[in-house]
């Protein structure tokens, strides 16, 4: 697989399938995306994969205080205001994916089973939590984002699906607790790691993109 089918290829799985992930993989797939480029080479992410019985443990957490409604309590914010082009393309993706599952999201038993998926950390057997020192903000979200499509493409590469997933530090207390991570880094992000459940509606789910003319101007050329 080329870097362009790559590109074209990945996409977020919301279903895996519980079989492990062996540690070498995990480790070649981390170790590729290192190759990541940062701000002046600062490479300020810190890296946190879980496997195992300490996942288990979160997921079981984050499914008790889910279904109990508790607040959710990020080291970042999400945003409350989009523009109206966004919040419309997040409206659309949400529609979509609602209607492919034939859920009813202004019925509350339908946004339960619409946002359980993401608490349940898609079934995968590996997470990969993505931090920095909170100091390094906001630049550090630049190539975190970077580092993450380098995993995630380095994952496609070996057959290993993805999603990555605010939901999946959304009880940021947890993660810290859980995994030792130390309260002066901000964990920012999930990557949930696995293989895919063919089987599952949920991941013939292909979300859209702007036309390119709307995103990209080229000029002077
Ligand atoms: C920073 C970030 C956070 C995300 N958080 C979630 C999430 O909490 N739940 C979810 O289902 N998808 C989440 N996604 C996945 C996006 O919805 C997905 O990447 C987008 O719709 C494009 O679809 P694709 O990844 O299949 O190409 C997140 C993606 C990013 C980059």
């Amino acid at each position: 697989m080329n870097v362009m089918e790559a590109l074209a290829a990945r996409h977020s799985v919301r279903v895996f399938r519980s079989d492990p992930l062996p540690k070498t993989l995990v480790e070649e797939v981390l170790t590729a995306a290192t190759q990541t480029p940062s701000w002046a080479n600062t490479q300020s992410w810190e890296v946190f994969a879980a496997a195992g019985e300490p996942l288990e443990h979160l997921r079981r957490q984050y499914l008790q205080r889910f279904e109990i409604g508790e607040q959710p309590c990020p080291d970042i914010s999400a945003l409350t205001e989009w523009t109206p082009a966004a919040a419309a393309r997040t409206a659309e993706l949400r529609a979509e994916r609602a209607a492919l599952l034939g859920l009813d999201l202004a019925a509350p038993e339908g946004l339960h089973e619409f946002s359980l998926p993401n608490y349940r950390f898609y079934g995968a057997p590996v997470v990969v939590f993505l931090g920095f020192e909170r100091s390094l903000l906001p630049w550090a979200l630049y190539d975190l984002g970077a580092l993450s499509q380098s995993i995630m493409l380095a994952a496609l590469q070996l057959g290993i699906d993805s999603i990555p997933s605010y939901s999946l530090v959304l009880y940021s207390d947890l993660v810290h607790e859980v995994l030792g991570i130390p309260q002066d880094v901000a964990v920012a992000v999930g990557i949930a790691l696995g293989y895919r459940d063919d089987e599952a509606v949920l991941n013939s789910f292909r979300s859209r993109r702007r036309p390119p003319d709307d995103a990209i101007r080229l000029l002077g050329f």
